[in-house]
């Protein structure tokens, strides 16, 4: 059996630093994080046996003792941080810079008056905090046919961007079309490098190996974007959360096995994998 893992697969740079404020903040009174750090069970189930509580909205804190609340890597929308600077507790943001600047060009475009497309999906934290700082209604396009949908005005100016785990071809599609349409269109690449890094990857790897393994929260969008890339290249790609969901006998001693993981996964967690898969085959 070999054993390829993606160079680039585990934690990007926003989510470790997420991970590393949090933790920097323990002991230093009550902490809650605005929704789970991240998309994984493990490190959120930690956090929370060392006393850290998450919160989804402001109200939940009631009459909460003060302390720290943690915004993490997705970033929230303008009227969120506002309320949270505004709450008398603490706020340590840990947004990934790079969510921070798309803020900025759709705070910055929507005043201008121009519209806002997002490329991605309307449910995902990320996309809500991006239209949170929107001065106009947003609309969103999940792929090049949506934009057929868009009610769109023509001779406007309109400035795209994408969410950062947003598919970077598919994005490309989307920019390609919209030249199509009689509007002007500031186009902002927005994919983030490390997740177009990590695509890229997977789909090489993914079209030379027999099985693949995509390891990643079930909720997590990246890891869910890896898998759907994998399987195209791969049919028999997995897509598991931890140890425990891998299935051990579809692997044989004669595969070749490759191995990437969404931004949210610890890097022990894809190791243990790692271990198991060697270990299984080894009879
Ligand atoms: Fe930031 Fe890119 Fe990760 S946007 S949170 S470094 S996937």
């Amino acid at each position: 059996m070999k054993i390829i893992v993606a160079e680039t697969s585990g934690f990007c740079f926003g989510v470790e630093k997420a991970v590393e404020k949090v933790y920097a903040q323990l002991g230093q009174g009550p902490l809650y994080t605005y929704g789970p750090i991240i998309h994984n069970r493990s490190v959120v189930e930690d956090l929370e046996s060392k006393g850290v509580r998450i919160i989804h909205d402001l109200k939940e804190l009631g009459t909460s003792p003060k302390g720290t609340i943690l915004i993490r890597s997705h970033g929230v929308s303008k009227a969120e941080m506002d309320a949270m600077t505004g709450s008398g507790f603490r706020v340590v943001d840990a947004t990934c810079p790079y969510v921070k600047k798309i803020h900025r060009v759709v705070e910055r475009c929507s005043r201008l008056g121009d519209g806002v497309i997002i490329a991605g999906d309307e449910n995902h934290p990320e996309v809500a905090g991006i239209k949170g700082w929107s001065a106009v209604p947003v609309y969103y396009a999940t792929d090049e046919g949506d934009l057929d949908k868009l009610p769109l005005e023509e001779g406007k100016e309109y400035c795209i961007v994408a969410q950062t785990t947003f598919n970077y071809e598919k994005y490309q599609r989307i920019l390609k079309k919209l030249q199509n349409f009689p509007i002007r269109v500031i186009m902002n690449e927005t994919v983030c490098q490390a997740t177009e890094d990590r695509q890229k990857e997977a789909e090489k790897l993914a079209g030379m190996v027999d099985k693949m393994i995509v390891v990643g929260g079930k909720n997590s969008s990246n890891t869910q974007k890896l898998y759907e890339i994998c399987k195209s290249r791969c049919a028999q790609t997995y897509h598991i959360e931890t140890i425990d969901d891998l299935v051990l006998n579809v692997f044989s001693e004669s595969d070749i096995i490759g191995i990437t993981a969404g931004a949210s996964t610890p890097k022990n967690i894809i190791e243990e994998v790692i271990l198991h898969v060697r270990n299984a085959t080894e009879f």
